[in-house]
């Protein structure tokens, strides 16, 4: 779940802020694509230094709200678009001048208290967790996939050991009636023991946020296109919260930094042409002020790089590592 906010007082907090300022230096102006809007505290803060320019994404149309209130006060240097960040080599920002993009994974304040999203555990009702721009929800996944399906997703996405058997006790309860959010809750409550610390549903209901929203293939092709469109010496700098996000970052960064890397996908020419820079071999985390004020940033973990070559030769076999998560998503074809 995202870091973005304190659940306590329901306050917002931009997670690791500070941070993301001092990699990109705004106060010599430039350009960012701020990815994952929400309700704007990265884009607010880089517009808040003169001769800045932000454009701004978000699947959400509930965040044009927030963006409408940026647009007045920015007019001729914030652009914001109810998209997702997959396409955003598919904009007219594509030959801009790009400093540095921002990703910042996970749920927005306002996703997680709609109770209509049904995003949360505490959600009521029918089950939803779309974000924004979807073709199918999760009452489908629950109600209609089979249970081998519902197996692997909870196993894959959830890294859950009991998918088994609560995807058994899913398939035989929706045999009397269609199963809401209450309804999956109960069940995960009943087949797990409790254990300290994260609320039992935890896995299985992100796990089936990640298919609902195509999280993988958003994130594949959020970094790809991000390369694409980024300059030569501009960062990528992304904020994950879970062990799958932070692992395809990771070797995205790690792996097209090496510079005696050996691949069968890039030419020989191009045998020890890096892509990035990497800036932190290991991920920055929050500081223990930022824990105090926002508890729910303890999972949120930093990593960035810096493009130093224009290269086209890397998209297989990036996307080839994580093929095993990408077929996990074509199960939705089923639907
Ligand atoms: C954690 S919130 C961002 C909060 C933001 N940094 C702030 O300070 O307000 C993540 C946002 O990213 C959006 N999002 C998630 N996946 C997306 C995608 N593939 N494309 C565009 N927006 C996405 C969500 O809708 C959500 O509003």
């Amino acid at each position: 779940m995202s870091a973005t906010i304190s659940l306590g007082s329901k306050k917002h907090y931009p997670v690791l802020l500070k941070e993301i300022i001092s990699i990109i230096s705004p106060q010599n102006g430039g350009t960012y694509i701020d990815c994952t809007f929400g309700q704007g505290g990265y884009s607010k803060k880089i517009l808040s230094y003169p001769n800045t320019k932000v454009y701004a994404f978000d699947r959400d149309d509930k965040a044009s709200t927030f963006a409408y209130n940026i647009k007045k006060k920015y007019k001729e240097r914030f652009y914001f678009k109810n998209k997702k960040f997959s396409q955003i080599n598919k904009t007219d920002i594509s030959n801009n001048n790009i400093d540095a993009i921002i990703f910042d994974l996970g749920l927005s304040y306002t996703q997680i208290f709609d109770s209509k999203s049904g995003i949360s555990f505490k959600s009521k009702g029918k089950l939803n967790m779309k974000m924004g721009i979807n073709e199918f929800s999760a009452n489908e996944v629950v109600n209609l996939l089979e249970k081998k399906d519902l197996e692997k997703i909870f196993y894959k996405f959830g890294e859950e050991k009991l998918s088994r058997l609560i995807a058994n006790k899913i398939i035989m309860q929706r045999s009397q009636r269609n199963l809401n959010t209450e309804d999956l809750v109960r069940i995960i409550e009943n087949t797990k023991r409790y254990k300290k610390g994260t609320h039992k549903a935890t896995k299985i209901f992100q796990s089936i946020r990640m298919f609902v929203n195509k999280e993988i293939s958003e994130l594949l092709f959020g970094l790809i296109n991000s390369f694409k469109i980024i300059k030569p010496g501009g960062k990528i700098i992304i904020v994950t919260f879970h062990s799958i996000e932070d692992r395809i970052v990771k070797y995205f960064f790690k792996n097209f930094s090496e510079q005696n890397r050996n691949s069968r996908y890039f030419p020989d020419i191009q045998n020890n042409k890096k892509l990035f820079i990497l800036k932190n071999k290991k991920p920055i985390y929050p500081s223990n002020s930022e824990l105090k004020k926002n508890p729910s940033s303890r999972s949120a973990k930093l990593r960035y790089a810096e493009k130093i070559n224009e290269s086209d030769v890397f998209q297989d076999e990036f996307i080839n590592k994580f093929k095993n998560l990408i077929d996990i998503e074509n199960i939705s074809k089923k639907l």
